[in-house]
């Protein structure tokens, strides 16, 4: 029997959820949030949707019941509030740090075995946040940002590539998952196979990296809030990687201690999940260049990181 939580069931937390009911991806999900019968609510019509679409994963929804999520197998945080358009995801930290704190507290209390996966944001200072407060093993703390920020990658490369199928185009996004920190790394983006620089100009390329980058905020204004099919997916193709031990290598913000020359931060880089969380980094070869940029983003991540003892 494995088991799911999803803390904070706003648009991303219910996205998640339901993209995880309807692909079966666990025998029981449970919603919690602090807004009075929403959690409730939600469980209720996506049990309702189950009906119609043959699904019977066990749903249920709490306010702000932990004693709900007990023995759960992984637990997605997504708690906190979300940008409004013009704001970047580092402002949040005032607000956000202290609920995450809060929210992981009472999910180890009920779950101590768990494995987290952070979509809070700003998501890897979130996820430094919970190592460095919880102790957790690090392999059991998880940041989702960059499985996010490839799929956004992907879409760009796909319409630069004339609406190409998605499916034959493989992306990887490094770094922080901030509108300035991440690394859409096209030396290693593909196209059937082919590296894309074969069929996209380097002004082309330049222009996907720069729409990647801003993926979440040009959403954000569209939106008036930040995004959620995307994000909710995201998340539970990373649950169904653990909670499946698929060994899928997805780019995660992870605690590193000296791979990709960085230690004592939370930021991503790509990693094999399976059933212990993230297992462990690959060691993509990055060129002087991207490495420049890997550093300079490590470097505004930890800015961010800094902000914490003020905040809490
Ligand atoms: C985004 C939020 C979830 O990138 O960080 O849409």
């Amino acid at each position: 029997m494995s088991k799911v939580s999803v803390i904070g069931v706003g648009n991303v937390g219910a996205t998640c959820a339901d993209v995880m009911a309807i692909n079966e991806v666990a025998d029981e999900i449970v919603l919690l949030d602090i807004k009075e019968g929403v959690a409730e609510g939600k469980a209720l019509d996506m049990k309702q949707a189950s009906c119609l679409l043959s699904m019977d994963t066990k749903i249920t929804g709490t306010t702000g019941d932990y004693s709900k999520t007990a023995g759960s197998d992984v637990v997605v945080i997504t708690s906190g509030i979300p940008r409004k358009p013009g704001m970047t995801r580092e402002e949040l930290i005032g607000v956000n740090a202290g609920t995450v704190k809060d929210v992981t507290t009472n999910v180890l209390k009920y779950s101590p075995d768990a494995i987290l996966v952070v979509i809070s944001n700003p998501m890897d200072t979130m996820t430094y946040l919970i190592q460095k407060t919880f102790g957790l093993p690090k392999n059991r703390v998880i940041g989702m940002g960059g499985a996010l920020d490839s799929s956004r990658f992907k879409t760009y490369l796909s319409m630069a590539l004339g609406d190409a199928n998605l499916n034959d185009i493989e992306a990887t996004v490094i770094g922080g998952h901030g509108d300035t920190t991440m690394i859409p790394l096209t030396r290693y983006a593909t196209y059937k196979g082919v590296p894309v620089s074969e069929f996209l100009s380097e002004e082309a390329l330049n222009k996907v990296v720069s729409d990647t980058m801003v993926g979440g905020a040009t959403l954000t204004k569209l939106l008036g809030t930040s995004a959620w099919y995307a994000p909710g997916a995201a998340g539970a193709y990373l649950v169904e990687a653990i909670l499946h031990d698929q060994k899928k290598v997805l780019p995660c913000s992870v605690y590193l201690e000296g791979e990709y020359g960085q230690k004592d931060i939370c930021i991503g880089v790509p990693v094999v999940i399976g059933k212990n969380g993230w297992e462990k980094v690959v060691d993509f070869k990055l060129n002087s260049a991207e490495k420049a940029l890997f550093d300079k983003s490590a470097e505004a991540v930890r800015a961010t990181n800094d902000v914490l003892n003020a905040v809490l």
